[in-house]
């Protein structure tokens, strides 16, 4: 007994045994914190978690031997979320390469997997059209050809290979409808069928979703109206509709990158599959983020309403408006903050502090 008190080493590293769930020896960003505004703060998913701070610094050693088992193919090297991958990677020192393929090339699929060895992919690639998704309405076969074909080869060849693929897709696949009243708080649920195709864009997400359904190798993650700290992104919702002539104005649901693609990283950790409501719980409109934005940002900021009647004469397809039911992700992350309290937290109060010391955003 003795001998054992004197040499605690012996035991190596038994901090999992201490810990309720060995699940929190996995979560992310441990200890980083980071406040850049416009950077994502990866220490998000884990910072709120008390019991979290229970792991002694033994545990140090197995966090970092999953990190370092890890390995990410991302594609989207060039785009706005795959580029926020990439820097949610760097600052969590996951390692991870850009695939190189692109997605309907099978051929060139399977060299990314030989070469880089994934042990995850996340596809962050697709066809979104630019400036906006009107493009895919005159553009139908460019889009079909990533977001159907190439979407649904990537996730074959990850199946061939026993790999998850964390897919970023869209919640633009559902309208307010009867079941699903605006105002009322019902939101559409992971099981729902898509019920809005009003664009091609929305028309090619909504098909390939219903596919990869069936391949139990596919998280798919329904991003919405996505915003960053980086109000000078011209992807953010914040960012495009604070430059509009006009806007509609109506509550949906959003999703606030800052918190919620460090809590895929985790997802991916955690090897979670199947289909996700990826957005904040709760709505929001678009007077009540500019209300925001002007409090915070812009005093001097003004904008002006019109219909959804008035807008459809200036936009080639419809949009899609609605509210998502987010309770499933918010049971596997009860941290998980409501909309109001995301962009609070992870977009107006980093900027306002900038603006109060004369930084230009
Ligand atoms: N931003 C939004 O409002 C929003 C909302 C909900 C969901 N999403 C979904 O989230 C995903 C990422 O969105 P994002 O805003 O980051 O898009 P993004 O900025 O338009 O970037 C798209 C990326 O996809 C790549 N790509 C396009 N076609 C490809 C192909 N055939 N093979 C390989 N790569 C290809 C592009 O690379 P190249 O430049 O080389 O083509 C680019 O890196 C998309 O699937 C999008 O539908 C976005």
């Amino acid at each position: 007994m003795e001998w054992y008190v004197k040499n605690p080493d012996w035991w190596g590293d038994v901090s999992g045994a201490l810990v309720p769930h060995p699940r929190m020896l996995m979560m992310s960003g441990m200890g980083k914190s980071s406040s850049d505004v416009g950077s994502i703060d990866t220490s998000s998913v884990s910072n709120n978690s008390g019991p979290m701070r229970m792991v002694n610094p033994g545990s140090k050693n197995i966090h970092d031997a999953q990190k370092s088992s890890l390995k990410f193919l991302i594609y989207g090297r060039t785009g706005w979320i795959g580029g926020l991958l990439g820097r949610i990677c760097d600052k969590q020192g996951i390692a991870y390469n850009y695939g190189n393929g692109r997605l309907q090339d099978r051929a060139q699929l399977l060299a990314d997997i030989q070469n880089v060895k994934p042990t995850h992919v996340l596809n962050a690639a697709g066809v979104t059209g630019r400036p906006n998704v009107d493009w895919c309405e005159s553009h139908k076969p460019e889009t079909t050809i990533t977001n159907v074909v190439g979407t649904l080869t990537l996730a074959d060849v990850c199946r061939e290979h026993g790999l998850l693929m964390m897919n970023f897709a869209t919640g633009c696949i559902f309208e307010y409808d009867a079941g699903h009243p605006i105002g009322s708080g019902i939101g559409f649920k992971e099981e729902d069928k898509p019920n809005f195709t009003g664009s091609f864009y929305s028309k090619t997400k909504a098909m390939v979703e219903e596919l990869l359904k069936e391949y139990d190798n596919v998280c798919t993650l329904r991003v919405r109206m996505p915003i960053s700290s980086d109000l000078n992104s011209p992807r953010n919702f914040i960012a495009k509709i604070a430059k509009y002539d006009k806007v509609v104005n109506i509550p949906n649901s959003m999703t606030v990158l800052d918190e919620l693609l460090p809590i895929s990283i985790e997802m991916a950790k955690r090897n979670c599959k199947g289909i996700w409501n990826f957005t904040n719980p709760g709505v929001i409109s678009h007077n009540e983020i500019l209300e925001m934005y002007r409090d915070n940002i812009d005093p001097k900021f003004k904008w002006a309403n019109f219909t959804l009647e008035e807008q459809a004469k200036i936009i080639v397809a419809p949009r899609s408006n609605n509210e998502m039911d987010a309770s499933k992700l918010k049971k596997e992350f009860p941290e998980l903050l409501s909309i109001r309290e995301s962009l609070i937290k992870y977009v107006f109060k980093p900027n306002k502090k900038n603006l109060t010391a004369g930084t230009a955003i």
